[in-house]
């Protein structure tokens, strides 16, 4: 795979070649996909590409893996409507059309040498996982790394296996909870916000990225602020329809802002000043 950046700005999708699928849930399918020009997709974690259908149409979504040495990358698409239907319709060896990957990432740079805080609500893991495979592939940049994941009952989980994976590291401090749960489930019940004040390391020291449903952001927020970590290191993620993704439709506009182009990743103080965005 060559690594030469993509065009930011392009309408014209390039092609990508599905080589793996797998439900992981009774509505989220796993994609693999492998560029069919031989040109990795060269990501940040957190930013998105837009998936075409030739008479369908596309729709942006979360590149959930870090860039490999195979150069193939991973989708997590939930089935919502007309694009994501037609997606769950596709089979291996198929190929789908691409842009991107567009958007402001995660500010990995801004969380080096700290205290790493992941927190994950229901399909946000999908751009997180993004995120934690590449602080597991740099694990000696930052100082604790912490990850809680939150989904509404055990059978809504993503990756059950790299969660299981993921726990079993000496490395990093991982948390996974449910809102609600069968009779003998044996795992953590309760909201995502109860595990906060347990958190490794040092508040002031800490950096915070949190993706999720609007409502857990609120909550998070409050207590991540309560804990003692700054708002300045705190960052989310947010979804908004998106037309263009490459901040010429202005269909993404948050008081002014763009979100395809400006985010999708916002800190806690740019959230601030935008109050259309929770
Ligand atoms: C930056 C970004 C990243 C995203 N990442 C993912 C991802 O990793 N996996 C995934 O499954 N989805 C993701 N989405 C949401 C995804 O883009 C929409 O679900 C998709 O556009 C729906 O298209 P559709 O044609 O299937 O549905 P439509 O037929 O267009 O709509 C079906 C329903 O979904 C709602 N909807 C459509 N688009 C959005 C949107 N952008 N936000 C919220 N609701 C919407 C509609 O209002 C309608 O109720 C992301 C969105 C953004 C903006
Ligand atoms: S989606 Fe068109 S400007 Fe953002």
């Amino acid at each position: 795979m060559t690594q030469q950046a993509r065009d930011p700005d392009s309408w014209t999708p390039w092609r990508a070649r599905i080589t793996e699928t797998a439900m992981l849930t009774e509505t989220e399918r796993f994609f693999r996909l492998e560029p069919i020009d031989g040109q990795a997709l060269g990501q940040v974690p957190g930013q998105f590409v837009q998936v075409c259908l030739p008479g369908i149409g596309e729709a942006p979504i979360s590149v959930a893996s870090a860039p490999n040495e195979e150069g193939t990358f991973d989708l997590v698409v939930r089935k919502v409507g007309n694009l994501t239907e037609a997606l769950h319709r596709t089979v291996e060896g198929q190929s789908v059309g691409i842009r991107g990957p567009f958007g402001r990432g995660f500010p990995v740079d801004s969380c080096r040498g700290r205290d790493l805080v992941i927190i994950a609500g229901g399909i946000g893991l999908v751009p997180l996982r993004s995120l934690i495979q590449h602080g597991l592939m740099h694990r000696n940049r930052f100082k604790s790394f912490s990850v809680l994941y939150g989904a509404k009952r055990p059978a809504e989980m993503l990756f059950k296996e790299e969660l299981i994976a993921w726990q079993g590291r000496p490395d990093t401090d991982f948390h996974i909870t449910v809102d609600v749960a069968p009779s003998g489930y044996l795992g953590h019940v309760g909201l995502i916000t109860t595990l906060i004040p347990y958190l490794e390391g040092s508040p002031a020291d800490t950096s915070a990225i949190v993706v999720g449903p609007p409502v857990m952001f609120r909550f998070v927020l409050r207590e991540l602020l309560a804990h003692g970590v700054p708002e300045d290191h705190i960052w989310a993620s947010l979804e908004r329809h998106m037309k263009c993704g490459i901040g010429q439709c202005g269909h993404c506009q948050i008081n002014g802002a763009l979100t395809c182009r400006e985010g999708p990743v916002f800190s806690a103080q740019e959230l601030s000043r935008l109050p259309e965005a929770i």
